[in-house]
């Protein structure tokens, strides 16, 4: 205490600016930065995309058949399922690929995925199924809640020149 009574003003501000002082000051500092530091935006996950329903003709869902890393749709009975997940099955290569894009229906009625099945020209009205029996009715239903359960509703397939038809 008497050296410090005894010592000159000059004497104290090299005491306050000491080495050991002035790295506990600079690391003051820098802890503060480092808590009031500009931060980067938190980024959330992304979640799926949006899930829009449209209205399609074979013609425009025709375009979804999986080529390109394109999303895969089919239409059953008027309703277009997203059957991405499924592009194993529906996908180029797939075992069903035929049904990718297009009506699946009477395919699906018939148990068979021959180009036969599907209605060759896009542009005439849709395939009404009049002429299923109640074997293949029963067994359109069946893949119908199949899909219902498995793949989400996106759509709804109108014929080309329908009211309802989105303008090409
Ligand atoms: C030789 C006859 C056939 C065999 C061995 C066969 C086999 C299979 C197998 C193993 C699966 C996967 C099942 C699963 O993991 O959920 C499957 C799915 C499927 N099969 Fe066949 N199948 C045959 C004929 C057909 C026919 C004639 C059709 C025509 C309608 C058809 C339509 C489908 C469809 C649409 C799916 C996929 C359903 C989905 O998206 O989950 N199959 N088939």
């Amino acid at each position: 205490m008497a050296a410090a009574e005894g010592s000159t003003p000059q004497a104290e501000v090299m005491t306050i600016a000491s080495p050991i002082n002035l790295i506990i000051a600079s690391l003051f500092v820098v802890l503060l930065y480092w808590h009031f530091r500009p931060k980067a935006p938190v980024e959330l996950p992304r979640g799926p995309p949006p899930v829009v329903f449209r209205t399609y003709t074979p013609k425009t869902l025709i375009k979804f058949n999986g080529e390109d890393n394109q999303p895969v749709y089919l239409a059953v009975r008027g309703r277009v399922f997203d059957v991405t997940p499924g592009r194993g099955f529906y996908g180029p290569g797939g075992v069903y690929e035929n049904f990718a894009g297009r009506d699946a229906s009477r395919g699906l009625a018939c148990q068979s995925f021959d180009e036969e099945m599907l209605t060759k020209d896009l542009s005439a009205p849709l395939d009404e199924l009049k002429d299923l029996d109640a074997e293949q009715l029963e067994n359109l239903q069946s893949w119908e809640e199949r899909f219902s359960e498995k793949y989400l509703v996106i759509g709804k397939l109108v014929a080309e020149g329908d009211p309802e038809a989105p303008a090409s």
